[in-house]
């Protein structure tokens, strides 16, 4: 096999056993592929990041619900949230139990608050609304409140959830509001929580957020700070997109030893006794799963040249949505000759019926040729999950590299039956 342009995945030994040619051809394309021992690697990076005895990992599913994964990631010893029914439902499939699985959502229906109760939840809330309509289904119950620090952080204004800008949490100058809300519904503050935004690659921002939200604890009446069993500081570790600039990993070492600092002396100075989670959902998924498309067509237009792939943005849509940046790896048989031409700017782009359809716009890259398999590096986060029917296109299947190389499929490819699953029979019966 050659690989036109494949040497951080050959250096990671990413497809095992296989080449990504050999996976292309048995699957089919598009298809998401993960690696098992980045999976196990990154959980662990981040639950070595404080030794302290309340300490935990709580996986913010958004990023990837394949149950196969979350098994993976519940050996590993971290616990999950949920923020729908369709979530919790697959946290429960995979194997979480109620207690290790906390609800932390916005805006949610009575029916929605319902069901999570029915498991036995702790729900978070994150408005006073919210607060309560819960106190009237969970009187004399226990609850979560989700507040906004003020600051905010993230890749793009879309992904920053705390600060003025924003829909999320309730602000520390409702906290009189909060509590009285507590009391007029006998309910117990188990847990406070935060999320300032995805992806941040500077540990700051992030430690002085914690800060705030331990300010916010220590103010709370005592009565009310002896029972609070959990503070969630919230997710958004960044990873590096740019591969093969090499851009410098987020520095967990620091980091760790400042959080690990900052939560030892804090709780001798607090007397606390509970947990501290933080709710990574990128730093534990991404870097484990490539996309991988097949290119279909290239040509010239005016002088761009663009490569025609099977990756729009149904399959993925950060570069759509967001602007984001994905590296690109290039692979070919090595029974087919390529090019010796120089590397040339090229505009890679999907089959979906729209000029935003772009994966990676004017990157300088050796010539991609038809029938060239491309992989879309860091594709593990927000991928998959956001991946859609849009122009009736089936959603792509899963596989995953197993740590002795092996493959297992994990999601199947949709069939065009699945695409009239949820049509009532007289769509089928119409023309019988
Ligand atoms: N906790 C809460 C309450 C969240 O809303 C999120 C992400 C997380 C934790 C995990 O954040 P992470 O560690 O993954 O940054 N689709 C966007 C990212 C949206 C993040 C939404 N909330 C993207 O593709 O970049």
């Amino acid at each position: 096999m050659s690989q036109v342009r494949s040497a951080y995945t050959d250096n990671l030994n990413f497809y095992g056993s296989y080449t990504p040619c050999e996976l292309a051809a048995t699957y089919g394309t598009p298809l998401y592929v993960y690696n098992e021992n980045l999976l196990r690697e990154r959980c662990r990076d981040l639950l070595n990041l404080s030794r302290h005895p309340g300490f935990g990992v709580n996986y913010s599913v958004k990023a990837n619900t394949n149950p196969v994964l979350l098994k993976i990631i519940r050996e590993e010893g971290l616990v999950v949230d949920a923020m729908s029914p369709g979530e919790l439902y697959l946290d429960k499939l995979s194997g979480f139990q109620s207690s290790e699985i906390l609800y932390i959502s916005n805006n949610n229906s009575e029916s929605e608050l319902k069901n999570a109760l029915a498991h036995n939840l702790l729900i978070s809330v994150d408005s006073l609304s919210q607060l309560d309509t819960l106190g009237r289904l969970n009187r004399h119950g226990k609850v979560m409140v989700r507040f906004n620090p003020g600051i905010g952080a993230g890749h793009h204004a879309k992904v920053i959830t705390a600060g003025k800008e924003t829909k999320f949490g309730i602000t520390p100058d409702k906290t009189d509001g909060v509590i009285a809300l507590l009391q007029h519904h006998h309910l117990t503050l188990a847990g406070i929580n935060q999320h300032i935004g995805s992806l941040f690659m500077e540990s700051d921002g992030y430690l002085n957020a914690a800060q705030i939200l331990l300010h916010l604890a220590e103010a709370l009446p005592d009565n009310i700070f002896a029972q609070l069993e959990l503070i969630d500081f919230g997710g958004g570790f960044g990873i590096p997109y740019h591969k093969y600039e090499k851009k410098p990993r987020l520095d967990l070492i620091e980091l760790g030893r400042r959080l690990h600092a900052m939560l030892n002396s804090w709780s001798e100075k607090s007397g606390y006794q509970g947990r501290f989670l933080i709710e990574p959902g990128r730093y534990i998924v991404a870097e484990c799963g490539i996309l991988l498309g097949r290119v279909h067509a290239v040509k010239n237009n005016g002088d761009k040249r663009y490569v025609g792939t099977d990756l729009g943005f149904n399959v993925l849509v950060r570069p759509a949505m967001y602007d984001s940046f994905h590296d690109v790896e290039i692979y070919r048989p090595s029974d087919r000759r390529g090019s010796n031409t120089a590397p040339m700017l090229q505009t890679i782009v999907g089959n979906i019926c729209e000029s935003g359809d772009i994966l990676a716009k004017n990157r300088l890259l050796p010539v991609i040729e038809e029938e060239d398999v491309l992989g879309i590096l860091d594709a593990g986060a927000y991928g998959f999950v956001m991946a859609s029917h849009y122009n009736q296109r089936c959603l792509p299947a899963e596989v995953l590299i197993r740590h002795d190389g092996t493959t297992d499929l994990i999601r199947r490819r949709e069939t065009l039956e699945d695409l009239a699953r949820c049509f009532d029979s007289r769509a089928s019966n119409e023309q019988s």
